[in-house]
């Protein structure tokens, strides 16, 4: 395990009740961080929980002032998700606005809300929860996958930014991840013969896997690294 560098403050971690969240917090507990998990539920297996609905702007500043007063942000790590899927010819817009809501403005709100928290602590990192959707075609899943684009161009914006500011922003993009909530659809017989055939490592990727790296980002100082998008997919969405 990589020492921690001496760091100043907390990491926030969004939608740390359960799945790759979880294991986000869980992972940066571990490592020596301060951990804030944030979720609607505000059920939390690592760090200091807070209930918050990161689509409520009110909340998040709340949530976000909360913390601060007990000491510096040092980084956000925006993960709630929500994925949804309909033929495109029948999406209400309603639906498609649910899923840009916390996919999309969500994490836009939360970057523009830990901000000011980030640049009184000196500087700091954003590390968003994207997917290996974001250029992929996948029938049914126009909202989610245009939702994920959009947090691969907000990441690049926001670095460009506030480099100066010493924010770096990066975006971590899991192809398919083993989780409560996907796992009879994994275990699917058609899925289990497209993993195979598919991902070159022929399983899906672990909630562990994506928390090792988010650490690894958050343990490693590496200024130059800002703005870009990191597959963590076994090359699922490149593989011949
Ligand atoms: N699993 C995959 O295969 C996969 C692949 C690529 C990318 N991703 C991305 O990874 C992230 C996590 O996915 P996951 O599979 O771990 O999802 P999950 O198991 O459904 O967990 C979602 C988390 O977000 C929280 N949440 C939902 N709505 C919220 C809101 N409005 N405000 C605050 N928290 C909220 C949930 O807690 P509460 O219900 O308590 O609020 C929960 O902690 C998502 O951004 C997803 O798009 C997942």
């Amino acid at each position: 395990m990589p020492d921690r560098p001496p760091k100043r403050g907390a990491v926030i971690v969004t939608g740390a009740s359960r799945g790759i969240g979880a294991a986000v917090a869980v992972e940066l507990e571990t490592r020596g961080f301060g951990v804030w998990s944030l979720s609607r539920s505000g059920e939390a297996p690592a760090g200091r929980a807070l209930r918050c609905d990161v689509t409520d702007e009110q909340a998040l500043r709340d949530a976000f002032a909360a913390i601060a007063s007990e000491g510096p942000i040092e980084a956000l790590v925006s993960n709630a998700g929500v994925h949804a899927s309909a033929p495109s010819r029948k999406l209400a817009t309603a639906e498609y606005e649910r899923v840009m809501a916390l996919n999309a403005t969500a994490v836009m709100t939360g970057a523009r809300e830990v901000h000011p928290h980030l640049v009184r602590a000196g500087g700091g990192t954003i590390v968003n929860m994207g997917s290996f959707f974001d250029r992929m075609a996948v029938p049914y899943n126009l909202a989610y996958c245009a939702s994920k684009a959009a947090v691969g161009a907000m990441t690049r914006c926001l670095a460009a930014e506030w480099a100066t500011d010493r924010i770096r922003v990066i975006n971590v993009a899991p192809g398919y991840v083993e989780t409560a909530l996907n796992r009879d659809f994994l275990a699917r017989e058609d899925m289990r013969r497209y993993m195979e055939s598919r991902v070159p490592l022929k399983r899906a990727g672990r909630p562990e896997e994506v928390a090792r790296l988010v650490a690894a980002l958050l343990s490693e100082d590496i200024p130059y690294l800002t703005g870009e998008t990191i597959y963590v997919d076994a090359s699922h969405a490149i593989a011949h």
